[in-house]
């Protein structure tokens, strides 16, 4: 099950301005956001919390939060352009270019998978593909991904719009914690906020806000 075309065009271009999302320049510095910087402090210092294990990124993009694991870290993404921005800011990771509902490693290769902002553009198809392959993989998923927002459905059909003018449709789906750690068979909330959520299912100590 290949990403689609529209999928790898769609972050292919995204990939040079992928950032300004996170740290609020370009088309996101008008966006009101209250306690997103904030939030995200905290949420990449839950990340950094985590053990150092053998951890396996999947869809890592730009290495964002990737850079937050500790231990050994393979970081796979389809694409190229996400790779090559992320190679610049993990210089110790292993990087692989590769499909995440097929994922080119031997059963029990890593500790934990740990995937941020990917698993909530999934379809239920996908998804079941997703998990069954990070369970193959390793003991404990970890998934970070957006909070419910009241201005958005739990579920949408999203337009994107890039800084070439291109459009893109986008599935995207916004997460209650508790929810989300039931969905993947059970686990442990380690972070809840406005924003983001983090959630394993490992045994681990929840982080506050
Ligand atoms: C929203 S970005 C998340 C990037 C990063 N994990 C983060 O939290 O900022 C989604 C990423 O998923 C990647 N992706 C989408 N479908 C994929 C697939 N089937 N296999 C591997 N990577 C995929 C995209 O290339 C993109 O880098």
């Amino acid at each position: 099950m290949q990403p689609s075309e529209a999928v790898k065009a769609y972050y292919d271009t995204r990939a040079p301005e992928y950032d300004e999302w996170y740290l609020g320049r370009g088309i996101f510095a008008r966006r009101d956001r209250p306690g997103w910087h904030e939030e995200l402090a905290v949420l990449c210092a839950a990340i950094s919390s985590l053990p150092p294990v053998r951890t396996l990124d999947v869809a890592c993009g730009t290495g964002f939060l990737t850079r937050h694991l500790q231990g050994q870290v393979t970081a796979l993404d389809q694409s190229e352009q996400m790779l090559a921005i992320a190679a610049e800011r993990l210089p110790e990771a292993t990087l692989v270019q590769g499909d995440a509902l097929e994922l080119p490693f031997e059963d029990d290769s890593f500790d934990r998978v740990f995937t941020g902002h990917f698993y909530g553009h999934l379809s239920g198809e996908e998804r079941a593909a997703f998990l069954s392959e990070a369970r193959r993989l390793a003991a404990e998923l970890v998934v970070v991904d957006s909070a419910v927002r009241p201005d958005h459905e739990r579920e949408e059909w999203q337009t994107r719009v890039l800084n070439d003018g291109s459009r893109h449709r986008v599935y995207k789906r916004y997460f209650d914690a508790d929810q989300l750690a039931v969905e993947l068979g059970g686990g442990t909330v380690l972070y809840a906020g406005d924003w983001f959520v983090m959630v394993t299912t490992g045994e681990q100590v929840a982080t506050s806000r």
